[in-house]
This record gives C-alpha cells, sequence and structure tokens, in this order.
C-alpha cells in the first residue's frame, strides 16, 4: 500500500489554541482522510513544541513549573483537536523523553562531522518568534516577522554551518519545482534567503535553562528551532533502536503550516537533513493567515477566536467547512462573524440541508403510509427509465454527479480546498434545481405518474449518496446524518470509488425522517 505522512506545526505551548490554530490543522487531517479515503497508508502528526525562552518566561507568569504549564497546555490542545475531529496518529511532544535523546544524539551528530561548531553570537533576537536576527533583518529593532520589539543577546553558542548546503539546497529547488508551494512563497525563498547566500545559524543557547541539554557542553541547551524540526522525524524513531516507522514513512509527504514558518521548513530544515544525509519532505506547503479586522489571528494581538463557542453554536462539520470553503489556501483570509453566517445559511441550511430535508420529506410525504403503493416510507421499485428517455435533466444531474469526484481529487491534489468543495456544492445546486425542473409534488398528484415521481426521488436519494461519500473528508460528521434518513447501511456504498457510478443505491429507498442536519441560524 502506498504511504502518505502528513504533518502539521507542533504548536507553542504558550497559550490556548484558537481558530488560527485550528486551520492548519482542519486541512491536514481533511488531507489525511482524503487520501485513506483513496486507499494510502496514511500517518498523520501533529504535536507540542514545549521547549525555549518564551514558554519559560509563560511557565513563569503563570506561577507553576515550565513541565506542570506544558503539560496542562497539552492537554487543552489534544481537547481542541478532539472537538475538532482531527484524526492524528502521532501527537509529539518536544519534552517526550525518546524525542529528547533522538535530537541530542541529531546535536552530536553533526557536532561530530563538523557540521557544528562553537562561536559566540552577537546580535538580536525576538522571543516570541524564536528567532535570531541581524541588525539589517531587524530595522528599527522590530521583528520583521510580527513587528514586536527585538533584543540584543550576546552569548557563547554552537553554530551549524548551513552555508556550506548553499548549493545542495539551489540544486534542489532547481530539481524540484513544487518543493516548496505556492510559487509565491517559493521565489520569497529562493530571493531573499538562499541566493543571497545562506548565514552559519546559532544553534544553542545559555541564558535559560528550559530546553534539551547540549551533553557535551554543560550551560548549552539546544536552540528551540533545532529541537522542534525534528520531531517530524524523532516521532517515526529516527535514530532510536527502532527506527521501523521512519524506513517506512519517512520522507513525508506534505509539511503543512502558515507562511511565517516556512524559511525554518524550506531552508533550515533541508540542511539539517542534507548534513545527516537523508532525504528531503517531498513537499512544503506554506498557506496563508487568518486574519481578524486585517491583522494575523494570534495569542499575542488579543483577537483570537476561540474554537469551542464556535463549535457550540454551529457544529464542528460547519466550522471546518467553513474554514476550508471561505478561504482559498494559500493567500491570506479575513475572519469574519458575517461571512460565517452567511455561509453556513447559504451553503449548509440552504443548499445541502434543504436537499436533504425536501428529498427525505417527498418520500415520507407521497410513499408513506399506503398511498401510490409505496408503504413505509419505501419508494416502489420501477424499473429505470432507459437512457434513450431521459429527460434532460436527469440526464444533466446524473452526469454531473458521477463527473464530481474526478473533479474533487484534481483539486483536492492541490490543496485546493475551496474549489473542491465547489465542485461538489455545484452538485448539491443542481440536485436543488433538478426537483424545481421536475416539480415532484405536480407529479404526486397524478396517479399515472408514481414511476415518474418515484424514478425522481431515487435520483436525488442517489445523488445524495454521492455527496455524503465526496464530503467526508472535510465534514466527517455529516454523511452519517445523510446516510441515517436514507438508511444507508451497506458499507460498499460509503467507498470513495463508488461516488463515480450512479444507480449503486438499491431503488426501494428507505427514508426515516429526521432533525434539520443544518438549522437556520439567525444573524444577530
Ligand atoms: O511556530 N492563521 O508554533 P505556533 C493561520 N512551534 N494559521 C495560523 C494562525 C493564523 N492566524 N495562527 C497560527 C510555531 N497558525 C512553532 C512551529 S514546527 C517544527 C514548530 C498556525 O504555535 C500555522 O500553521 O506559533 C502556523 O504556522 C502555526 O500555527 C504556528 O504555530
Ligand atoms: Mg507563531
Amino acid at each position: 500500500m502506498k504511504t502518505y505522512y502528513i504533518t502539521t506545526p507542533i504548536y507553542y505551548l504558550n497559550g490556548d489554541p484558537h481558530i488560527g490554530h485550528t486551520y492548519t490543522t482542519v486541512a491536514a487531517d481533511a488531507m489525511a482522510r482524503y487520501k485513506k479515503a483513496r486507499g494510502f497508508d496514511v500517518k498523520f502528526l501533529t504535536g507540542s513544541d514545549e521547549h525555549g525562552q518564551k514558554v519559560e518566561r509563560a511557565a513563569e507568569e503563570a506561577g507553576v513549573s515550565p513541565q506542570e504549564f506544558v503539560d496542562g497546555l497539552a492537554e487543552t490542545f489534544q481537547g481542541i483537536w478532539r472537538l475538532m475531529n482531527c484524526e492524528y496518529d502521532f501527537y509529539q511532544r518536544t519534552t517526550n523523553p525518546a524525542h529528547c535523546e533522538s535530537v541530542k544524539r541529531i546535536f552530536k551528530k553533526l557536532y561530530d562531522q563538523g557540521d557544528i561548531y562553537k562561536g559566540s553570537y552577537e546580535g538580536l533576537y525576538c522571543t516570541p518568534c524564536e528567532t535570531f536576527l541581524t541588525k539589517k533583518q531587524a530595522e528599527g529593532d522590530k521583528c520583521p516577522d510580527c513587528g514586536r520589539p527585538v533584543a540584543p543577546i550576546s552569548e557563547e553558542c554552537y553554530f551549524f554551518r548551513m552555508s556550506k548546503y548553499q548549493d545542495a539546497l539551489m540544486a534542489h529547488y532547481d530539481a524540484n519545482p513544487d518543493f516548496l508551494l505556492p510559487a509565491s512563497r517559493r521565489n520569497e525563498m529562493l530571493n531573499n534567503f538562499i541566493k543571497p547566500g545562506l548565514e552559519d545559524l546559532c544553534v544553542s543557547r545559555t541564558s535559560f535553562k528550559w530546553g534539551i541539554p547540549v551533553d557535551f557542553d554543560e550551560g548549552h541547551v539546544i536552540y528551540v528551532w533545532i529541537d522542534a524540526l525534528p520531531n517530524y522525524v524523532t516521532a517515526l524513531g529516527f535514530l532510536s533502536d527502532d527506527d521501523s516507522l521512519y524506513k517506512k514513512y519517512w520522507p513525508a509527504d506534505l509539511h503543512l503550516m502558515a507562511k511565517e514558518i516556512v524559511r525554518f521548513h524550506s531552508v533550515i530544515w533541508p540542511c539539517i537533513l542534507f548534513a545527516l544525509g537523508e532525504p528531503l519532505p517531498k513537499q512544503v506547503f506554506g498557506h496563508g493567515w487568518l486574519q481578524y479586522d486585517g491583522q494575523k489571528m494570534g495569542k499575542s494581538l488579543g483577537n483570537a477566536i476561540c474554537p469551542k463557542a464556535l463549535v457550540a453554536e454551529y457544529g464542528v462539520d460547519a466550522i471546518r467547512y467553513f474554514l476550508l470553503r471561505e478561504f482559498t489556501f494559500g493567500p491570506d483570509g479575513n475572519f469574519t462573524p458575517t461571512a460565517l453566517v452567511n455561509r453556513y445559511n447559504s451553503d449548509l441550511a440552504n443548499d445541502l440541508g434543504n436537499l436533504l430535508s425536501r428529498t427525505v420529506g417527498m418520500v415520507d410525504k407521497y410513499f408513506g403510509g399506503t398511498a401510490q403503493g409505496g408503504g413505509g416510507n419505501r419508494l416502489p421499485v420501477f424499473e429505470p427509465l432507459p437512457s434513450d428517455s431521459k429527460p434532460d435533466a436527469e440526464i444533466d444531474l446524473i452526469a454531473m454527479a458521477v463527473a464530481m469526484p474526478a473533479k474533487v481529487e484534481e483539486r483536492m491534489e492541490k490543496l485546493a480546498f475551496s474549489d473542491a468543495l465547489n465542485e461538489i456544492w455545484n452538485v448539491v445546486r443542481r440536485a436543488n434545481k433538478y426537483i424545481d425542473e421536475t416539480a415532484p409534488w405536480v407529479l404526486a398528484k397524478d396517479e399515472s405518474k408514481a414511476a415518474e415521481l418515484a424514478n425522481v426521488l431515487y435520483n436525488l436519494a442517489e445523488t445524495l449518496r454521492i455527496i455524503a461519500v465526496a464530503i467526508a473528508p472535510v465534514m466527517p460528521n455529516t454523511p452519517a446524518i445523510i446516510r441515517e434518513q436514507l438508511n444507508i447501511t451497506d458499507a460498499t456504498l460509503t467507498k470513495w470509488d463508488s461516488a463515480k457510478t450512479f444507480g449503486l443505491l438499491p431503488r426501494d429507498v428507505v427514508v426515516t425522517k429526521g432533525n434539520a442536519a443544518f438549522p437556520r441560524i439567525e444573524k444577530k
């Protein structure tokens, strides 16, 4: 079976998770579920970045030990992933002893081979970003990434000989145009960092304690990014006694993150892997920021939206849908409560919710009881119309429905989540239009039209079955609601490829009326 290994960043534990964090994890989860549906052997990693000066300070402010502090927040983050229905295979914590052990080995190996050497660092440091900056980079003593003030530091430290890997990195970018996407980020990295020349990187700190110690030089702790980046391989047992997972799943197929940490993943991390003689991840994708009032949503700006309240009000599938449908994956997107309510009401309450309730409602109404030979809410079975006598609307609906999964695949492979969902919703809207075109309420008045009516309702039910398959990666709970109301229990009818054939649902559809899947929300 083909493997697929996908990762999110491991999030800093210096505050509660917000909807910006969930953006990456939900995208990764949707991708992981999609790949599983396509038959891949998938591994999905997320986790937490628990060392460093920033976390140490946050613990101090909270008045607890760093370990207690991160233990609590690791729980909180994992609770949010359960809430968001994100099903990862690894939750890697950088305080995990096995991780620490592997990172020490990596550091020692690079030191022994001469890729890490001792020196001293004189320059600027942005603690919120945990980034070393030159005077030129930090113009006006402000961090170019987050805009906050930087502090001068002067420390004895170890350096990683990154400059040595300049040519290898350049050659890798040349040979792999899709290594870093979107193209705008690739150009930025090439022009601003790689082509001007890589500088050696400071990789240890001596002014605080909360980190993995350099075991051959007391007083030094490993720079938090050199501790964090290898989590993607330490989770697989790299440099441990059992590296079978590493052999099987590395290199990763996709590292997902937002743009501000692309440099760490597409410049520093590849150089570490070059130095270790290990293969590079196949792809790094840096999406944009979820903004609020035009500013990056974040812990520090006080504009963080908590996922719990949103999920309580809209349901988890609606939030997952909104995140991936509303914003193009790549550029920044502005989060507004109005956009959420509008998207919910139009796409979920009106389009999908109504399609389901109208279909189920009509089968129940017209074939419930004993009316028209039905009974027990079961559609009477008539032979489907021969294809040369199908009305245009039916031909069109069926053609669109069966062509949709391939279109979704094409979009998903490019991480174009919004386009993929739009392809599905084209079918949802086509099906609603089909109801208006066929006017089942008119057919229902004429007993001689019972076969025609049953055929229309069958086509709607079968279209909903196909839609349920296609939405599952993004909306893991909704398919069960659709299937319950249409009494679909046969697992073969839930498989990805089954959505490419129309007519697999047995014609004697049985419905069970249920609650509205997405009750309309009135604007406040
Ligand atoms: O950078 N919009 O952790 P972090 C979109 N520990 N995505 C957002 C976001 C927003 N407003 N806010 C956060 C770190 N994210 C390091 C990573 S990896 C080896 C170490 C997401 O807690 C996005 O994926 O600051 C971003 O890259 C990540 O959270 C940064 O999380
Ligand atoms: Mg950050």
